[in-house]
């Protein structure tokens, strides 16, 4: 990009600043001539990162909400607002649920995008009610398939071989929602059954979603050479150094964004602290980042 370039960039970025109250953002510009869009993503592995960057393109804010929930208001106006976030036993993460109850999104058109790694059940359908409940309803809402990063039932590197049809997901998706399609993808009552019997067995609250306890789940072992990664990337700052070696303590949202950055693999689960972890790794030796992102685009995000 030449200077010129650069400084005309500037400039629609300042004149896009439509934002209210105190969640204060510039806004630029992106996609049709002068649409003014922000996509907020949550992520804990990258997945939902380089998502909002592909629909996004060149001209979109992106907004971690990891971020933005530091922040008192959460006021934002946009002509198009987005949002891309990994389900969590077909819900959103617990963050995610809060920023939706807490901001006040104002746009022409809102649209959604939930990741997932292999089976959504009726994840459209929970945004669809939990957004319209807080009162920011989405126009479109849609899933999309990529490497499922669930260690218990997964191993990292055969998930990565698998084709998810990435490219034509990102096309399908960037063209609906450039046409402003409004659409919430359909759900299938077998889908509803599968996500009751899931809530049945694990004893989740559909209210919360995951919602655990990271002392409970994880353990360092003598692996850690104290990098801080793990501090650096958890969007819940559960993790610290101490004169003793790392810890960690607090509510956690499940990201995996600890166990799965650590360079070390030092983290590990703690199988007796959570059900849903008693059967342990898939494979202990395999950990999984998208191959887009960075370790430093998800200190980013999340720190
Ligand atoms: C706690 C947890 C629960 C998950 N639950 C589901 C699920 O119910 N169904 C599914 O297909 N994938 C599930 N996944 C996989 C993620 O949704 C998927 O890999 C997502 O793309 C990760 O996005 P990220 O890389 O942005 O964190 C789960 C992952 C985690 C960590
Ligand atoms: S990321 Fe791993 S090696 Fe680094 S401090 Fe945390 S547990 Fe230790
Ligand atoms: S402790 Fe790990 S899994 Fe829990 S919120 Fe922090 S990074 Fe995510």
């Amino acid at each position: 990009m030449d200077r010129r370039e650069a400084i005309k960039r500037i400039g629609m970025a300042l004149a896009g600043a439509a934002v209210m109250g105190t969640g204060a953002a510039s806004l630029a510009s992106c996609g049709k001539k002068g649409t003014k869009r922000i996509i907020f993503y949550f992520t804990g592995t990258g997945n939902c990162l380089y998502v909002a960057r592909q629909i996004g393109g060149d001209g979109a804010m992106l907004l971690s909400i990891p971020q933005v929930m530091k922040q008192g208001e959460l006021n934002f106006e946009a002509d198009e607002i987005g949002l891309v976030y990994p389900i969590y036993g077909h819900m959103p993460p617990n963050m995610v649920r809060k920023f939706i109850k807490k901001a006040r999104l104002k746009a022409e058109y809102k649209f959604a995008v939930l990741t997932y790694g292999n089976r959504k059940c009726n994840a459209s359908e929970i945004w669809d009610d939990i957004s319209r409940r807080a009162g920011n309803a989405f126009d479109y809402v849609t899933t999309m398939i990529m490497v499922d990063n669930w260690l218990p039932n997964f191993d990292m590197n055969e998930q990565i071989k698998i084709d998810k049809h990435i490219p034509e997901s990102l096309a399908r998706i960037t063209a609906d929602v450039s046409a402003r399609r409004r659409w919430i993808e359909p759900v299938t009552e077998e889908e509803r059954q599968q996500h009751q019997g899931f809530i049945a067995a694990t004893g989740i609250d559909p209210e919360k979603g995951f919602t655990w306890d990271s002392a409970q789940c994880f353990t360092a072992t003598d692996a850690c050479i104290g990098c801080g990664v793990c501090a650096d990337v958890c969007p819940r700052g559960n993790w610290s150094l101490t004169s003793s070696g790392v810890k960690t303590e607090g509510e956690c949202e499940a990201c995996f964004a600890c166990i799965q950055n650590c360079p070390q693999r030092a983290i590990q689960f703690n199988k007796e602290g959570n059900i849903m972890l008693a059967a342990g790794e898939k494979n202990p030796n395999a950990r999984y980042r998208n191959e887009h992102v960075s370790l430093w685009d998800i200190k980013q995000a999340n720190r």
